[in-house]
């Protein structure tokens, strides 16, 4: 079965949406809290380790219900179960989407069982010295070669659940900037670091040039032919992989029906279980498998990924933001935003509904953020006092890893703090009687009130975890895998294409004979000019 194409803005709910915003335009976030003493029982969910609280938000309960019609109307039960019963979703791919399957440990896949045993075996062998480099020697450097979603799943894993690590040192290199790997291997001994290259295609520009440069790197440095010890490679193009010189047994799986940017729970996530050994990656997968059935069973209004889609949809269809922040309160996910950019960003950057048509609504959202506290003195001006209204997930533990409480208390209150600074804002009124009781002049504060206001009302959503470990990770990415899902499924686009991010590929490998020294053609002329710079003529 395909998925339904149902246009959004034709739906009742929809309409009824409309109605309410305009219904909604003279309240604030401080009135929704002073006027409904059960705000928090309806917009707040308790699940396993999380608890997410999005009351935070500019709506009522007649909005949230309208929402979970919404959703009804798009038909999100059925279409759940096209994703997990493997129907063809990807429709312009014409494949299924069963990135869940990989954290299935009730699949009856056996090639996905397989794999998880020999990443398994690889990882512990990698680990304890079991697999050498070629000189005898055990590896103590690791580096994954990969770019989009080959590269930022792991590597954000990686560093998230750097806490649980062994002595290995996991490395990523993933733009195809000579300077860069340059600057990685220039850090290593070539008869200690193992490299994965991770490639579905393996045909891909940035992977196999700073592959090649790595084995470049090995035969040079160690004065040999063979690169088989030091090389394993992830991919479905096990041709091109034994032409690149890795053995059959070194070759790890990859399948069409799971996409780049959802592939970490599989052989892609070789490297997160060589880092923090298998049966900690086991724990992410289970916590992700958790979420996935947290997902496929529970009710709309209990239902973490789809409330957390409708709010999205509401903050963007219906008062018009166009972004979203992700906040995470720990240095640990310091990588997540840039990780929810391709997730987010390359599965719902589209403008063409499931009937091939222009979309007359707003899609997926400018996706960007980074830890706090450190953006709150960085681009937090903006989210208070700028024009713009942006949403944000803030993220938060109860408990830190090391333990150390004052700087915890510290952190968390900021978290707190900032949520409820943006919700409640500060009016003239406060900020003039705050300046008298300072003895301020009448003068100074007629000149400097206006600067001190916050208009506040500004919504925000927390994802409180307990702790920050492989299972509650698994179970946070998954969620937003599945918030990417709905909101797909009820903006009625393919989320699981992204031929958008084609055309640029080909036309800079046209470009590239030209650099080297081909003739440069016609072009407009501000490329045309580019070209000339790169080469040198005037
Ligand atoms: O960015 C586009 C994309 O196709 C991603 O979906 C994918 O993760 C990445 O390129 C890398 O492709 P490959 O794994 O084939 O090298």
């Amino acid at each position: 079965m395909s998925l339904h194409k149902i246009n959004p803005t034709e739906t009742k709910a929809w309409k009824k949406l409309i109605e309410q915003k305009h219904n909604l335009s003279t309240e604030t976030l401080n009135s929704l809290f002073s006027k409904e003493s059960n705000r928090l029982n309806y917009l707040s969910i308790k699940w396993d380790c999380f608890d997410v609280d999005f009351s935070k938000n500019i709506l009522n309960e007649k909005t949230f219900n309208l929402l979970t019609e919404l959703a009804e109307e798009c038909k999100i039960s059925d279409s759940i179960k096209m994703l997990f019963d493997g129907d063809k979703i990807n429709e312009t791919e014409g494949r299924s989407v069963l990135h869940t399957e990989l954290r299935n440990f009730k699949t009856s896949n056996s090639s996905i069982v397989a794999d998880r045993e020999k990443i398994k075996s690889f990882s512990s062998k990698i680990i304890d010295g079991t697999i050498k480099g070629c000189t005898g020697k055990k590896f103590t450097d690791v580096v994954n070669i990969g770019i989009g979603g080959s590269d930022l799943g792991p590597k954000m894993a990686v560093e998230a659940l750097k806490f649980y690590k062994n002595s290995l040192n996991i490395h990523f290199i993933s733009n195809v900037d000579g300077d860069h790997n340059e600057e990685v291997l220039k850090t290593l001994n070539p008869e200690t670091t193992f490299f994965i290259v991770v490639s579905k295609t393996f045909t891909t520009q940035e992977t196999l040039t700073n592959a090649n440069l790595a084995k470049n790197w090995i035969q040079k440095k160690l004065d040999t032919k063979e690169i088989q010890n030091h090389f394993c490679a992830i991919s479905t193009n096990v041709n091109a992989v034994k032409d690149f010189g890795i053995d059959e047994e070194y070759i790890f799986k990859m399948y069409d029906f799971v996409g780049g940017r959802f592939s970490m729970w599989g052989s892609v996530g070789l490297s997160i279980s060589i880092s923090i050994g298998y049966d900690n990656f086991k724990k992410f997968l289970i916590g992700a498998e958790k979420m996935d059935i947290h997902f496929k069973e529970s009710p709309i209004e209990k239902n973490i990924p789809i409330c957390l889609a409708l709010i999205g949809i509401w903050n963007s269809n219906f008062l018009g933001s166009h972004t979203q922040g992700i906040i995470p309160y720990t240095e640990y996910l310091n990588l997540l935003p840039s990780y929810l950019q391709q997730s987010m960003m390359e599965s719902n950057g589209k403008n063409i509904d499931r009937s091939g048509k222009k979309v007359n609504y707003s899609t997926g959202n400018i996706i960007w953020g980074g830890t706090g506290t450190n953006t709150q003195h960085a681009f937090f001006q903006l989210i208070h006092q700028g024009d713009k209204l942006i949403p944000c997930d803030f993220i938060g533990f109860k408990k830190s890893l090391h333990g150390n409480k004052d700087s915890h208390n510290k952190l968390m209150s900021n978290y707190v703090g900032q949520m409820q600074a943006l919700m409640k804002g500060r009016s003239l009124y406060e900020v003039v009687s705050e300046m008298k009781s300072k003895n301020i002049d009448e003068e100074t504060i007629n000149k400097n009130a206006n600067f001190k206001v916050f208009d506040g009302n500004k919504p925000t959503t927390s994802i409180l975890i307990d702790q920050l470990n492989p299972e509650s990770l698994g179970m946070l990415i998954s969620m937003y895998e599945h918030i990417v899902f709905t909101k797909g499924v009820i903006w009625n686009i393919f989320s699981f294409d992204q031929w958008g991010v084609e055309l640029g590929k080909v036309l800079a490998s046209k470009l590239l004979t030209e650099i080297k020294g081909g003739e440069i053609s016609t072009h407009d002329d501000s490329t045309e000019s580019h070209l000339k710079k790169l080469k040198n003529i005037s």
